[in-house]
């Protein structure tokens, strides 16, 4: 079959795609599937009208990938593509959206606001953060309202830094998402759905050296541990996947993703994020946990790919 790996994008985020969509490709290579990889670029359109591919695995981190508007370019060209529809990226790619509609069906959630960039200017950084800690408290973490990899998003102790945090959100985007600083073990869970049905795969455990999982905690080998299956007692590991499973199917995703969790010290399971395209580099989570359940990368990515021509 042939398959185009869509890699790299727009979002500060392409160095990762370039990265994630090599992996994939190298693994689909390796079981002899015939693949060609392709930028989001001017060219793309006529390509695909041109010489379609049988199916597209869009390997996209940020917009326009993980938007849903690359997806909507592949649904109107009708190629067949892996992963989920434009309308639920839409959903999960806004991360106060997705908060919204997997609160509703149970999970847990960190309380929060969300801000428009006007509000810095309109009220004054001062009084802004001064409202923001009185409301919520601290600590805090801010990060901008759609977005990965960790740009522009900061842990704030104080009023100052929860400026500071602002600012580098706003950097980002034109809103910010400010929440409470939930303590406890950070982990993440796949789904993955190779045709019977989405299913969770074993939670990752995330152990930042600095304590924060930023941008260079995720890509830079040696500086995070990761402990794949986490070590969580089975209640909380069930109690994670089965989060996982409601925050997939709540967002309406199909074939993988990636729900990112803090477990607390109680067992209590806080939802904080959804990946419609989860990073698939050498430090990423996904592939992590492909391993940890048994599951071959490559194979795995050529049963996606297969399951998108069905
Ligand atoms: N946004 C990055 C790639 C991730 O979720 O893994
Ligand atoms: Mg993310």
């Amino acid at each position: 079959h042939r398959v185009l790996v869509l890699a790299g994008g727009l979002s500060p985020e392409h160095e990762v795609s370039v990265r994630s969509g090599l992996r994939v490709a190298e693994s689909l290579r390796r079981l002899d599937v015939e693949v060609q990889t392709a930028d989001v670029d001017a060219a793309l359109l006529g390509r695909l009208a041109a010489d379609p591919p049988q199916a597209v695995f869009p390997v996209l981190h940020g917009a326009p990938g993980e938007d849903g508007v690359i997806r909507e370019v592949l649904e109107i060209s009708g190629v067949p593509y892996v992963g989920a529809r434009p309308d639920a990226c839409r959903a999960a790619f806004s991360k106060p959206i997705a908060k919204s509609l997997v609160a509703a069906e149970g999970v847990p959630v960190p309380r929060g606001v969300t801000l428009p960039k006007a509000a810095f200017r309109d009220l004054g950084a001062r009084e802004l953060v001064d409202r923001i800690a009185a409301a919520l408290g601290l600590p805090l973490f801010v990060k901008p309202d759609q977005g990965g990899s960790a740009f522009g998003a900061a842990p704030a102790a104080t009023a100052e830094e929860l400026s500071n945090a602002l600012v580098s959100s706003f950097a980002y985007g034109d809103t910010a998402m400010v929440e409470e600083r939930i303590d406890g073990t950070e982990i993440a869970v796949g789904v993955v759905d190779t045709g019977d049905g989405p299913v969770a795969l074993p939670p990752v455990e995330i152990v930042p050296d600095g304590g924060v999982y930023d941008y260079s905690a995720r890509y830079t080998a040696g500086r995070t541990e990761f402990f794949a299956p986490a070590r969580l007692d089975g209640a909380a590991a069930g109690a994670a996947m089965d989060a996982a499973l409601t925050a997939h199917r709540a967002l309406g995703l199909r074939d993988l993703s990636r729900t990112d969790m803090i477990v607390e010290p109680s067992g209590r399971v806080v939802f904080l994020e959804a990946n419609v395209a989860p990073g698939m580099t050498e430090t990423s989570l996904f592939p992590m946990a492909l391993q940890a359940a048994g599951m071959d990368f490559g194979i795995t990515c050529r049963e996606l790919a297969h399951r998108a021509l069905l």
